[in-house]
């Protein structure tokens, strides 16, 4: 059985002890790393959430802790002690290392069992080993590191807030549905059986209503909900630093946003950010980069050959140009060195973009190599080989489509690339861009009409508000997307606040405006009562932390995570519940699924 703390103080962390204590008499607790007995000698590495502390045990120092110290092992939970003294062989590698602590008396506070996975950093277990055990996975320093830096970020972000006049406010859990593009996560209410509360997928109509009610500047750390396919950046439960503003436009939600980044990446990193980031209108981002979230630390552009090519042939070009589509490449330096293999490997990559080929002109010191070169003239051959300034060692990769798939195949296959080739190894550099200037709807093929982008609460900028209805695809919206080496770290717009805007962009989305006062009515009825300009943004706050503490992993940056099917292991949510609770929501259960 574990001893109990009987009034005794810890004095210290073991991470703490320096050469300033020798001499001082320390109490310390903490976990076994690592126990060793060299005959006379036993020698446990004591290990808190501040670092690792040796401690020495021998008949010579205390004969009952020596013998007691002996039984311990991986993992007990103890409290050591005893003088600080300095080592006689130090140990640098150990902040530690000039000192260890003379083991006078020793409490085991708790044993352990052998733990199924070892505590130190960069362990190699399997993930589901590490989710089941996260109580021990998070013993780890590199993982508490982790946490350190999120707390930190935290701190910072509010501080940050609250000196600009922030007023940090708490929005509810449940909730009806906002839009947000995702699926939502359902409760079933009791109270009225066949109804249900969503979480939210944001904060989003409860801040703006904030706003509405004179809150002038609110943030929030918020849990979000999206029932959504996982990824690496992705998890169905995560966390946004959300702000909204009042009498503001873009420019000045971008500008204090790019005051707060560069405080946070200052005070975590040390690392100074150039502000202002370079802002770059959507359309730009596409043709350049085929994404929205382009990674600016490396060229390899996308350039259109369609004018080089508009009189080809080339039955793949020619028919890509005829259906108002268009010819595109992106220069790979050095890359005719590939082999054929390689580059037919690339040419399978693609097509998982619905690419239907890939065609590539490699230009070697002695030839030209090119499966179409025969269906090019000399001079389109040049035309091309002009248009993305190719030179000797180069190759050139070529997709013909419609835009979409061309932009969307090669802006794969230039991030692709630049894996391939490790372009980016060593490379330190945080690359900011806000991506401004977004479409404010898109087509849905499926439902045959158009959807908002972002949300439909999102402003059109003032110049196309006039095609809201003639040419709702041609309407740009005054959103903003603050993108970090090619993910999207957060994203904003000024809103409408405008009721009768709001209703024509209702409209628009094929909404009667039944539909709409039975989703939003509350949003539209407090828009009756003088709502002010406003506009804010949310951070991805994981996302944020990934950059600050370089994992590309977002379940490393979050204490208790989902799985890639949104299971905790550890828990093993979700899970059944009594019979009484689904009778009481009023649920009847599918037999299939259970
Ligand atoms: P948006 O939907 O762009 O905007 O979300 C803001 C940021 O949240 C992060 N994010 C996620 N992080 C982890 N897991 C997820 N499943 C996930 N989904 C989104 C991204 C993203 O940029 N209400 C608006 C903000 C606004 O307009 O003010 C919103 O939620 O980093
Ligand atoms: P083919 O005449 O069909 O054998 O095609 C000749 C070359 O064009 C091959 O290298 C194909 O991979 C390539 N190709 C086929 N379709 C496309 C396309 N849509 N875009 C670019 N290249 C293509």
């Amino acid at each position: 059985m574990g001893e109990t703390l009987k009034g005794l103080k810890r004095t210290i962390m073991c991470g703490e002890v320096r050469e300033d204590s020798v001499g001082k008499n320390v109490t310390v607790m903490g976990w076994v790393q690592r126990k060793r007995n060299l005959g006379g000698l036993v020698f446990v590495d004591l290990r808190d959430r501040d670092g690792i502390l040796q401690v020495v045990f021998g008949e010579a120092i205390n004969k009952e802790a020596f013998e007691k110290a002996d039984l311990v092992k991986s993992e007990y939970c103890l409290a050591v002690t005893g003088e600080v003294v300095k080592r006689e062989a130090a140990n640098k590698n150990m902040a530690t290392g000039m000192v260890e602590l003379k083991g006078e008396s020793i409490k085991i506070l708790s044993e352990s069992e052998t733990p199924p996975i070892y505590i130190k950093d960069n362990l190699d277990a399997s993930e589901n080993v590490r989710l089941k055990h996260r109580y021990l996975d998070l013993r780890r320093s590199d993982m508490q590191n982790i946490f350190k830096i999120r707390h930190k970020a935290a701190k910072v972000m509010r501080d940050f807030l609250d000196e600009k006049g922030f007023l940090e406010v708490e929005t509810p859990i449940l909730t009806k549905s906002t839009p947000e593009g995702a699926r939502d996560y359902l409760v079933p209410s009791r109270n009225y059986n066949g109804k249900f509360y969503a979480l939210p997928q944001s904060p989003q109509l409860f801040k703006q209503l904030l706003m509405v009610s004179g809150f002038d500047k609110y943030f929030q750390i918020a849990k979000c909900f999206r029932d959504e396919d996982l990824r690496a950046n992705r998890q169905p439960e995560f966390t946004q630093v959300d702000m909204e503003l009042s009498f503001v436009e873009e420019d000045d939600v971008i500008s204090l946003n790019e005051e707060l980044i560069q405080r946070i990446f200052k005070d975590i990193l040390d690392v100074e950010v150039k502000i202002p980031f370079e802002r770059m209108p959507y359309k730009v981002a596409m043709d350049k980069y085929g994404s929205d979230k382009p990674d600016l630390r490396f060229g390899m552009e996308i350039e259109d050959l369609s004018e080089a090519v508009k009189n080809s042939e080339f039955k793949v070009f020619k028919d890509a140009l005829l259906m108002g589509g268009s010819v595109r490449a992106i220069k790979v330096s050095g890359g005719a060195e590939m082999g054929r293999k390689q580059i037919d490997k690339l040419g399978e990559f693609v097509k998982t973009f619905k690419a239907k080929g890939l065609a590539w002109i490699s230009i070697k010191e002695e030839e030209i190599k090119s499966p179409i070169a025969k269906f090019l003239s000399e001079e389109e051959m040049n035309a091309v080989i002009a248009k993305v300034n190719g030179n000797k060692g180069d190759l050139i990769l070529i997709v013909a489509d419609k835009n979409s798939i061309v932009l969307k195949a090669l802006g794969e296959l230039r991030l692709h690339m630049a894996k391939e080739l490790d372009i980016l190894k060593d490379n330190k550099q945080f690359r900011f861009v806000w991506i401004t200037e977004f479409p404010l709807l898109s087509f849905n093929e499926e439902e045959n009409r158009f959807q908002a982008e972002h949300h439909p609460f999102t402003m059109p900028m003032d110049e196309d508000i006039e095609f809201l209805e003639s040419d709702p695809g041609r309407v740009r919206a005054k959103a903003y997307d603050i993108v970090l080496n090619g993910e999207e770290l957060g994203g904003g717009s000024i809103r409408i606040h405008d009721t009768s805007l709001q209703e024509k962009m209702f409209g628009v989305i094929g909404f009667t405006m039944e539909d709409a006062w039975e989703r939003f009515g509350f949003l539209l009825e407090a828009f009756k009562y003088g709502p002010p300009p406003h506009g804010g943004l949310a951070y991805g706050f994981d996302r944020l932390i990934m950059f600050l503490t370089g994992t590309e992993n977002i379940k490393d940056v979050i204490a208790f995570p989902k799985n890639q099917n949104a299971a905790c292991v550890m828990s093993e949510a979700p899970n059944v519940v009594d019979e009484k609770q689904i009778e009481e929501l009023g649920i009847i259960i599918k037999k299939e699924n259970l």
